[in-house]
């Protein structure tokens, strides 16, 4: 065993999937990928955990062939929230420094930060993160970092990432019963955009859209930091449904319809689209197919659009939208959006690693991927390599250490 491993997880935890990722830490800070695996999720709700056993059961599963697959004991990890109660607000508050050749610390940035939270999000949600925009330092505006800064007033703009208490403490509970301790909770959205964005997009504006199982989540990056974090509560299976209730068939056929004869082109030949059932053979027109896909998608895209304008960013993103989730990989839906949305569209396969990923460079597994890059960027777990599952619990001191350090680094 090489004492020098170190290695993260990143656990997304989807409506309909639960995907892992675990991934060493080189010692110049390069992640490889050692170990992936995703099964059927349970007991969720639109992103929402409602029933704790059902995605505590279907990790532990997961995990198993995690595990075996890296030689890793996971007990902890990065994990994804999500649902329509996962949402971003931009705040600002201020502090005094003291005297006038006072040098701006870690603990002053502590305490603006404790201003701008104060009183901005209610009691009956949680902070998942509070992401600094800019600090102003005695008038003077636009500064990125003011640690060892001299001034008397800093002002702090910051955008405060929650959710709803039940939602993040259920979460938490339920990846408990699977033996697993939560370090961090970030919304999938974001987590996904750490995988499949560039620098350059961050930079210049872009929006990234998570169309998942039963969410579609929106973010959206400009000067390199998150400006916005919405979650619809539409999502890819909505379109499978749509499609079962207007052909009459059974959800299992209209999902392989709808993975095998639907594209983002919607030509609408006059050729039937043919099927397995049994013995029988069932035809449809390509025409009707069309449409219903068509119709909500367009519904989606409407929500996608009205997240867009409430973030204040509507014709205003350079870079266009990255499209992440299983729901992207329908064939050629950059094209169907980029005609509705009329902007730049692509689907967002993630980077940022090596190892055994070439499998998983698709956009469904983005999420779990960049919630394993954000775990690099923090504290190492601890070196424990062995091939048997513990379910032991880290010690108060090691998880007060890394929740202190995930917030100075782990940020999304
Ligand atoms: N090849 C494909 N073509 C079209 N759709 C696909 C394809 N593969 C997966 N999907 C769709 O992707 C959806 C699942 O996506 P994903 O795994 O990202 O959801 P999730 O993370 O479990 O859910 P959510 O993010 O909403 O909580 C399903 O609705 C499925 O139909
Ligand atoms: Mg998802």
């Amino acid at each position: 065993m090489d004492e020098n491993v170190r290695y993260i997880t990143g656990i997304d935890v989807g409506s309909e999937n639960v995907r892992a990722v675990v991934a060493t830490i080189d010692r110049d800070g390069s992640v490889s990928v050692v170990g992936y695996n995703e099964g059927k999720n349970a007991g969720m709700q639109k992103g929402v955990v409602d029933t704790l056993s059902g995605p505590a059961e279907a990790i532990d599963k997961m995990l198993l062939e995690v595990e075996r697959m890296s030689g890793f004991s996971i007990n902890s990890a990065f994990v994804s929230i999500n649902g329509s109660n996962v949402m971003s607000v931009q705040a600002s508050g201020r502090i005094a420094l003291g005297t006038p050749d006072h040098e701006i610390t870690e603990a002053d940035l502590e305490r603006v930060e404790g201003a701008t939270v104060l009183g901005k999000v209610p009691a009956n949600r949680e902070i998942l993160d509070v992401l600094p925009l800019s600090y102003t330092l005695d008038g003077q505006s636009g500064i990125k970092d003011p640690l060892g800064m001299t001034g008397l007033l800093l002002e702090m703009n910051a955008n405060v990432i929650s959710a709803l208490m039940p939602t993040a403490v259920n979460l938490r509970k339920s990846l408990d019963g699977g033996g697993i301790t939560a370090e961090k909770l970030v919304p999938s959205v974001c987590a996904a955009a750490t995988a499949v964005l560039t620098e350059r997009q961050r930079e210049n504006g872009v929006a990234v859209v998570d169309l998942g199982y039963a969410t579609t989540g929106v973010a959206i990056y400009e000067n390199g930091d998150l400006q916005y974090v919405g979650v619809i509560p539409v999502g890819a299976n909505n379109i499978t449904n749509d499609l079962a209730i207007l052909l009459q068939v059974p959800t299992e056929i209209a999902e392989d319809i709808k993975r095998r004869f639907v594209t983002g082109l919607f030509k609408d030949d006059d050729k039937e689209i043919v099927v397995k059932k049994g013995r029988d053979e069932l035809a449809f027109s390509r025409k009707e197919v069309n449409r219903v896909v068509r119709d909500r998608l367009d519904e989606i895209f409407e929500g996608v659009v009205n997240e867009i304008k409430l973030a204040g960013y509507a014709k205003k993103l350079p870079e266009g939208i990255v499209f992440v989730g299983g729901g992207s990989k329908m064939r050629d839906l950059d094209v169907y959006a980029k005609s509705v949305l009329q902007t730049a569209t692509r689907i967002g396969l993630p980077t940022g690693f090596g190892g055994v990923a070439d499998a998983i460079k698709t956009p469904d597994y983005a999420c779990a991927l960049g919630l394993a890059l954000l775990a690099a960027r923090t504290a190492p777990a601890p070196v424990h390599k062995t091939s048997k599952k513990s379910t032991s619990k880290k010690s108060g001191n090691k998880k007060e250490k890394l929740n202190f350090l995930s917030k100075l680094f782990g940020k999304f």
